[in-house]
C-alpha cells in the first residue's frame, strides 16, 4: 500500500494537461467511483489496527494533494484557452438554457377570450380576495345557501359582509354592472377557490371565464346563439350544443350546456360515458333582482350570463384526465402544448 501511495504522489507531483478533458480524465482515474486514490480507501478498511493511524494519515495527505493539483491544473487549462488579452473566449457556445413553456391553462383561456372578442366583448376583472356581497349577496344567494357554508368557501373574515377567496368569477359580473352603464358586453377570466379535496377530477384552485351582455331587448334566443358560436368556434364547426334546464340563482330561467362529444362525435364512447354529450358550462338570463341590486333597471335592461371552468375546457380539448396535471408544471407536460396557439 505504501508503494502505491508513494507511486501516486510522484506521478501527481509531474502530472501534466493540456486541456480540462486531460485534468478530467486524470480526476476519474484517481478520484473516480473506481478511481486508484478511492480504492486505496476501500482497501484501507482492511488493514490492520495498528496501521491504520499510519496509513489514514497518508491516505488523507494523498487525497489533499491529488486534489488540490487537479484544482491547479485545471485553472491553468482555462487560463490557456481564454482569450490572452485577458478577456473570455468569445468563440465559446453560450450555456443552453432550457425555455418555459406556455402553459395549457393560459393557451385555453386565451382562446375562449378571443373567440369573444370577435363577437365584441371586452376582458373584465376583478380581486380574488372578495367580499359576500359581491360573490353571494348581489347575485340572489339566500342566506342559508349550501355555498355559503365554511365547507365550500375559504372565508378569511366573518361578521357582516364576510370577506372570502371568490368561488366563482360570477363576482366580477356584479363589480362590472356597478361600475358601467349597460350595453355591456364582457368576459371576465380568473382564478377561483373552493374548499375541495384535491383529486384527478376536483381542486381547490381553479379557472373560470365569466361572461356577461345587458343591453336593451337581449334575449334567450341570443343567449343561444353566441354559445353555439363559441362551441364551434373552440371544438370545431360540426359541434352541436344542447340546453337542459337547471338552477343557478342568479339567472332566470337558468340551463346548463352540453356539447357534442367531441371525442365519438355522439355516437357514445367512455369520455362521454356513451352518452354522447359533455357538459361544458352553466348559462341564463340575469335574475332582475341581480340588475336591481347592481343598480340596472330590469324594466329597461335584459341580459344574459354565462360560466365555465378553464381546466374543464381545456380537459375536453386535449383529452387530460387528471387536472392535478396543470398545477404540477413539469415542463415535459407543459411542452405537449407548445404548438397549439
Ligand atoms: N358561477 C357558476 C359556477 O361557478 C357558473 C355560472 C353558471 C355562471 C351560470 C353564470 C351562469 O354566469 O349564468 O358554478
Amino acid at each position: 500500500m505504501n508503494a502505491i501511495i508513494d507511486k501516486i504522489a510522484k506521478e501527481l507531483e509531474q502530472a501534466k494537461a493540456r486541456n480540462a478533458q486531460e485534468v478530467e480524465e486524470l480526476r476519474v482515474r484517481l478520484l473516480g467511483k473506481k478511481g486508484e486514490i478511492t480504492k486505496l480507501f476501500e482497501d484501507f478498511r482492511t488493514v490492520s489496527p495498528e496501521l491504520k493511524r499510519e496509513f489514514g494519515k497518508k491516505l488523507n495527505e494523498l487525497k489533499n494533494l491529488a486534489t488540490s493539483k487537479i484544482e491547479d491544473l485545471r485553472k491553468s487549462t482555462a487560463d490557456s484557452s481564454t482569450d490572452k488579452k485577458g478577456g473570455e473566449d468569445l468563440t465559446m457556445p453560450g450555456d443552453y438554457i432550457e425555455l418555459g413553456s406556455r402553459h395549457p391553462i393560459s393557451i385555453t383561456r386565451e382562446q375562449i377570450v378571443s373567440i369573444f372578442a370577435k363577437l365584441g366583448y371586452t376582458v373584465a376583472e376583478g380581486p380574488e380576495i372578495e367580499d359576500d356581497h359581491h360573490v353571494f349577496e348581489s347575485l340572489n344567494f339566500p342566506p342559508d345557501h349550501p355555498a355559503r357554508d365554511m365547507q365550500d368557501t375559504f372565508f378569511i373574515s366573518k361578521g357582516y359582509n364576510p370577506v372570502l377567496l371568490r368561488t366563482h368569477t360570477s363576482s366580477v359580473q356584479v363589480r362590472t354592472m356597478e361600475r358601467t352603464k349597460p350595453p355591456i358586453r364582457v368576459v371576465c377570466p380568473g382564478r377561483v377557490f373552493r374548499n375541495e379535496a384535491i383529486s384527478a377530477r376536483a381542486h381547490c384552485i381553479f379557472h373560470q371565464v365569466e361572461g356577461l351582455y345587458i343591453d336593451k331587448g337581449v334575449s334567450f334566443a341570443d343567449l343561444k346563439q353566441s354559445i353555439l358560436l363559441f362551441c364551434r368556434e373552440m371544438f370545431g364547426p360540426q359541434t352541436k350544443i344542447r340546453m337542459r334546464p337547471s338552477y343557478f340563482p342568479f339567472t332566470e330561467p337558468s340551463t346548463e350546456v352540453d356539447i357534442s362529444c367531441n371525442i365519438c362525435g355522439g355516437k357514445g364512447c367512455n369520455i362521454c360515458k356513451g352518452t354522447g354529450w359533455l357538459e361544458i358550462m352553466g348559462a341564463g338570463m340575469v335574475d332582475p333582482n341581480v340588475l336591481e341590486a347592481c343598480g340596472i333597471d330590469p324594466k329597461e335592461y335584459t341580459g344574459f350570463a354565462f360560466g365555465m371552468g378553464v381546466e374543464r375546457i381545456a380537459m375536453l380539448k386535449w383529452q387530460v384526465k387528471d387536472l392535478r396535471l396543470y398545477f404540477e408544471n413539469d415542463i415535459r407536460f407543459l411542452k405537449e402544448f407548445e404548438n397549439s396557439l
